[in-house]
């Protein structure tokens, strides 16, 4: 039987790892042709969401490959880019995905040996992991992008360095470890509502059935039911017998 040979995407910065690329073309250093190059002007310019849809397209992985910390060409786009990928990161691990098949990588435009070895490294990792299934990863993959999507994720890895790196106005900063464990708790919660949303919006489903297919306790799907229901995003479309079903708003 012949070796799997993972499709990987790579989002590439112009100006460091896709001038590496180049350069490892052009002095013929090989590295496995398994990936697929977009360019991007910054590796910040690399929305999640972005690698949400690669994998929903049947990519088995990701690579996003920027400048090193301190020379991105936009000043700080890399350094938001890691704030977004290690939250990327934590979502991937939630969803039972996992955050092997995403790697983001510093490479300049001299690196062209590195380059190839990150190309190298990362394939490998991802032919272990096998073929990713979309079709199995469907509710976990329109979960991450509801999660994506949302202004709560967001807002919070836009005001991480913000708030953990510089003082307010009070001459004060967030402990680190502090805003990690919001972050962590953010990450799980919106995961969790975004699983369920998804359900509500196929159709009237009681807590016990949506238990079953998130393999969330019933404890945790009321928990969450309940926090969709305060802001208007659940609501009870009837009975069966003396269970209520759940639906989203609009149906
Ligand atoms: Fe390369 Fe920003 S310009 S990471």
């Amino acid at each position: 039987m012949s070796e799997f040979e993972p499709k990987i995407l790579a989002f590439l910065c112009n100006w460091c790892s896709y001038a590496g690329a180049d350069l490892a073309g052009v002095s013929r250093i090989q590295y496995p042709p398994n990936i697929r190059v977009v360019r991007t002007m910054c590796s910040g310019r690399v929305d999640p969401l972005f690698i949400i849809q690669a994998m929903q397209d049947g990519f088995d992985g990701v690579f996003v490959g920027g400048c090193h910390l301190g020379d991105c060409h936009y000043q700080e786009g890399n350094y938001h880019t890691l704030k977004r990928m290690d939250m990327l990161a934590q979502l991937l691990d939630e969803s039972g995905i996992g955050r092997d098949r995403v790697h983001l990588r510093w490479a300049s435009a001299a690196e062209a040996h590195p380059f190839a070895d990150y190309v190298t490294e990362v394939t490998e990792t991802i032919r272990k992991l096998g073929p990713f299934d979309k079709e199995k990863q469907r509710l976990a993959l329109a979960s991450l992008a509801r999660s994506l999507s949302g202004s709560r994720l967001r807002w919070l890895v836009g005001i991480d360095r913000q708030v953990t790196e510089k003082l307010n106005v009070y001459q004060e900063k967030t402990d680190p470890e502090y805003f990690k464990k919001i972050l962590q708790e953010a990450v799980q919660a919106e995961y969790q509502k975004a699983m369920i949303q998804e359900l509500l919006a196929g159709g009237p489903i009681t807590v016990k059935e949506m238990s079953e297919k998130t393999a969330l306790p019933v404890y945790t799907v009321s928990v969450r039911l309940n926090e969709l229901e305060r802001v208007g995003m659940a609501d009870i479309a009837g009975y069966d017998g003396r269970t209520p079903k759940f639906v989203s708003p609009a149906m």
